[in-house]
Order: structure tokens, then C-alpha cells, then sequence
């Protein structure tokens, strides 16, 4: 056994964070509702709600409909648009205790790069997370994150702008997320958050309609979990970048699967809904795995169950 307690702190790209447990982008806001429940400077930091070059109202409701171990959400980007953002909201978030990585979505290549240089450039914010799951409208809709040319360049348009450290969301949504990982890798990214939500839908049987407003929606939560952990391993056999691990982690043990496949640091979404204190019972949980073991820091256990990974470092 070790004789002092086990360190968090770990580094995402860059981006240094005292605990690996963020919170995920739009299941979080920035922190103050959460404040009266935990303890923000027990967390590693977190991943705002995404903005985008212009305001949207988001998606017509239902926008969450809950399902099997799960959540579809189709909320459709709703925020003030990045003008506003900048002058009524950003300076809110100066006294948190922990990082705070800003979130951006876009619809166009150049609105990675605009938006990312402007929110970044704010000392408020330590790190931008690029939400590239967006339909590009200049490209038949297709999303930025399922293509690797539109990956590549919507990378490389945030890459441009901002020395800070430049964090890319990729997608469960695809055949091969390894081969889109190592593309984001080459275009310049120093991490990688994986995954966004799973596509699905849930229909009304009553009703004979779609439950969401939007039709179709993205799953979180419990359901995704097994997903998301081989999207982990397998991007962190193909990339030497840090990865942020996420979909569905909900417990300690959940966390353990994520950093043992080879993430970095996790991301606790949907879990926050139904217990706000999960990232202090994930954080306490992930050092007592640790102290049990005789490990010093995370660092030591970060891909241990992934042999891929542990044959690239
Ligand atoms: C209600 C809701 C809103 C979300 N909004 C965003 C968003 O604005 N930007 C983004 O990158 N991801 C967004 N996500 C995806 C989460 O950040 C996370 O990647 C995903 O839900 C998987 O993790 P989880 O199962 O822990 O929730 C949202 C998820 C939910 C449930």
C-alpha cells in the first residue's frame, strides 16, 4: 500500500486537471446548478453547453424522452449564439473552481474557426471543445463528425485559431471511429472526447407518432456504455493522443472500464440527472481502486486492460 492517497490529477492535451472526472457538454451547464449539491473544486472541470456562430432556439419539444437505461435528447443545439454568449455569459464562469472547457458547434467549417478564436480567446475559458456531430449545410447535411475529409477540416479550421488546448468530439455514429481518430490526430487535435450520443428514436404506441419533436434524437445514459468503452479502446490503439472517455459512466466502476481502455480522463453526462453527487462518488471511488492496488497516480492504470494501447506509448 501507498502511504499518502493516490493522485488525480492527470493531463488532457494540455489541459491540466486536478480530478479526471469532467462534466459533459449540456448536461452540466456550467457549473452553478450544480454548486448547492457538490463540491465544484472536487471535479476536474467542466464542458459547457455547445454555442454556435449564431443564436437558436433548438428543436420543437418533447426534447428528452427518457427509454430503457437510457435518454434521447433532441434539444438541437439551443443557446444565445456567441455574440451574446461572449458579453452576457462567459464572464460568469471566472470564479470556478475547476476547468472550463468551452464548447463549439457549427454548421459551416469557418464557424469552427470564428467561434473557437473568439471563445478562446476569453481567459475564462482554458480549453475548447470542438462538437463536430453537426449536419454541415454546405455538404448535403451531412455530419462533420461521420466524414473524414469534413472531420479533418472543421479540426484544422478551430486548430488555426487558438494555441489553447483543442479538444475533438467524435461520433458513435460511424463504421470505423479509429480511422476518423487518427485523421482529427494528423489535423492538429491534442484530445479527443469519445462519444457523443448514439442516433436512435422511440415511437409512441398510443399515438402511432415519434416521441421526440424531432423524430430522431441521440441516446445517452447506461445504454451506450458498452459502446462507447470499444470506441475507447479502439481509438486508443490508433491515436498517441490523450482521449476523454464518456457515454453512460455513472459509477466509479464505470469510470475504471473507460480509463483502463484507455482514456485519459471521463466525462459524467446523463449520469448527473439522476445523481448529482456522481462525480464525487466516481472520484472518491476511482482512489480507493487505486490506493487498493498500491498505484501512486491514475497515469499507471490508464490502458492497462488494452495491450493496443500500451504497445503504442
Ligand atoms: C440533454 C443533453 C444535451 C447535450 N448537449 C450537448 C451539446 O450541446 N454538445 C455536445 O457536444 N454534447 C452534448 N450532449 C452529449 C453529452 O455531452 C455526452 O457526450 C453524451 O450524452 C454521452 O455521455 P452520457 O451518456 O454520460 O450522457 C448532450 C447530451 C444530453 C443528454
Amino acid at each position: 500500500m501507498v502511504d499518502t492517497q493516490p493522485s488525480l490529477a492527470t493531463n488532457l492535451g494540455g489541459l491540466l486537471l486536478s480530478a479526471p472526472t469532467l462534466m459533459g457538454s449540456g448536461c452540466y451547464g456550467s457549473g452553478e446548478e450544480y454548486a448547492p449539491f457538490i463540491d465544484l473544486a472536487r471535479i476536474g472541470g467542466v464542458v459547457l453547453k455547445s454555442v454556435t456562430r449564431l443564436p437558436r432556439l433548438g428543436n420543437d419539444a418533447p426534447r428528452l424522452v427518457p427509454v430503457a437505461s437510457g435518454l434521447l435528447n433532441a434539444i438541437g443545439l439551443q443557446n444565445p449564439g456567441i455574440d451574446s454568449y461572449l458579453a452576457n455569459d462567459v464572464a460568469k464562469f471566472a470564479d470556478r473552481p475547476c476547468a472550463i472547457v468551452g464548447s463549439v458547434a457549427g454548421f459551416a467549417i469557418e464557424d469552427f474557426g470564428d467561434v473557437t478564436e473568439r471563445l478562446a480567446a476569453r481567459a475564462e475559458i482554458d480549453a475548447i471543445e470542438i462538437n463536430i456531430s453537426c449536419p454541415n449545410v454546405a455538404h448535403e447535411g451531412e455530419t462533420f463528425a461521420c466524414d473524414p475529409k469534413l472531420a479533418e477540416r472543421a479540426t484544422q479550421a478551430a486548430r488555426a485559431r487558438t494555441k489553447k488546448p483543442l479538444i475533438v468530439k467524435l461520433s458513435p455514429n460511424v463504421t470505423d471511429i479509429a480511422s476518423i481518430a487518427r485523421v482529427v490526430e494528423a489535423a492538429g487535435a491534442d484530445a479527443l472526447a469519445v462519444v457523443n450520443t448514439v442516433r436512435g428514436m422511440s415511437i409512441d404506441v398510443d399515438r402511432q407518432a415519434p416521441k421526440l419533436g424531432n423524430v430522431t434524437g441521440g441516446l445517452s445514459g447506461a445504454a451506450i456504455r458498452p459502446i462507447a468503452v470499444l470506441a475507447v479502446w479502439e481509438v486508443a490503439r490508433a491515436v498517441r493522443i490523450p482521449i476523454l472517455g464518456q457515454g453512460g459512466i455513472e459509477t466509479a466502476r464505470d469510470a475504471l472500464e473507460f480509463v483502463l481502455a484507455g482514456a485519459t480522463a471521463i466525462s459524467v453526462g446523463t449520469g448527473n440527472f439522476t445523481d448529482p453527487r456522481a462525480p464525487i462518488t466516481i472520484a472518491d471511488g476511482i482512489r480507493a481502486y487505486l490506493a487498493a492496488r498500491g498505484c501512486a497516480s491514475i497515469e499507471e492504470i490508464v490502458g492497462a486492460a488494452n495491450p493496443g494501447y500500451l504497445a503504442r506509448r
